[in-house]
């Protein structure tokens, strides 16, 4: 599967096969992981594969939400680092989600961000360590009962809707919702289609003086009450700043992405209820 084709394929998959990849396909896994870019090179990041005991029930362990059937594997990654570790982790685990995707690999996010500490205890992670979220990974049951289970469980997760572009994206100013301009068309849908905590769709577009804005928004009331979970938008984030990268280089387009952080351009002036994360010039 071509790559922008896998950005837009994925989708979480919550019904599996009841049977582990093989071999080969998980070693493919293995070298996947080793080659995710990072977002700062000098954060710490390790990953474990590990295979799901039979009736272990995951999602009540690690904190998340809604039903997960017969997952044959998951990833347990985590960050160290002063450096945005939530949003690095998210942009490194999302590259290594559409390139399992790829290779006809079905995936699902499972948020652990209300579960940080039982989650370092159980896989000895070191104290600091943040782990955002578990990635589930198999194949999914193709069978029609396997995906009409699927298509309920998604249903009852919220995974359904998606935020139009005119919704998010901005033309010039936040007083000038558009529907994207034609040349920003497929990058902005492979932002759109990255995948969020309860699909909380955090990011918001602004598109000024040939660059293209990624804001967030700083409270999403689908993370919940809990301040610890609206830290969900950094992991979200780092999600679809990978899209975009990996949009970018998937459609040879003549740009590149970058933290706000570290940019000499004057950061636009935005509403106070968003931050901004990062920005893709395009030349
Ligand atoms: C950080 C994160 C945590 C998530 N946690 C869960 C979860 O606990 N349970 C679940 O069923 N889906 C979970 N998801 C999947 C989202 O519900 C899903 O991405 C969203 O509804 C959009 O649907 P899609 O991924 O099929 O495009 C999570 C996704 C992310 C990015």
């Amino acid at each position: 599967m071509d790559l922008y084709q896998a950005i837009l394929n994925r989708r979480s998959v919550r019904r599996y096969r009841n049977e582990p990849l093989d071999r080969e396909m998980l070693e493919m896994v293995d070298d996947i992981v080793a080659r995710a870019r990072p977002l700062f090179p000098e954060n710490r990041f390790r990953v474990m594969r590990r295979d799901v005991v039979s009736g272990e029930d995951l999602i009540a362990a690690m904190g998340g939400y809604g039903r997960v059937v017969s997952p044959p594997h998951y990833l347990v990654a985590h960050t160290m680092g002063n450096r945005m570790p939530l949003v690095d982790l998210g942009y490194r685990l999302e590259q290594i989600c559409v390139q399992m995707v790829q290779l006809g690999i079905s995936v699902c996010f499972i948020g652990s961000l209300g579960r940080e500490n039982n989650v370092r205890i159980r896989f000895r992670l070191p104290r600091g360590g943040r782990t955002g979220a578990f990635l589930l990974f198999g194949h999914a049951a193709e069978t029609v009962t396997g995906r009409t289970i699927n298509a309920v469980i998604r249903r009852a997760s919220g995974g359904v809707t998606r935020l139009k572009p005119e919704e998010i994206y901005f033309d010039g100013s936040f007083d000038r919702p558009a529907p994207p301009a034609k040349h920003l068309t497929k990058l902005i849908e492979a932002a759109r289609r990255a995948p969020s905590s309860n699909n909380a769709q955090p990011w918001r577009f602004l598109w000024r003086d040939d660059t293209l804005w990624l804001l967030l928004h700083k409270r999403n009331a689908r993370y919940g009450g809990n301040p610890v979970l609206q830290e969900y938008r950094y992991f979200d984030g780092g999600i679809c700043m990978a899209n975009l990268m990996l949009a970018i280089e998937a459609l040879d387009l003549p740009g590149e992405i970058s933290l706000v952080q570290n940019t000499d351009l004057p950061i636009p002036a935005s509403p106070e209820t968003l931050e901004p994360l990062a920005k893709v010039v395009l030349n």
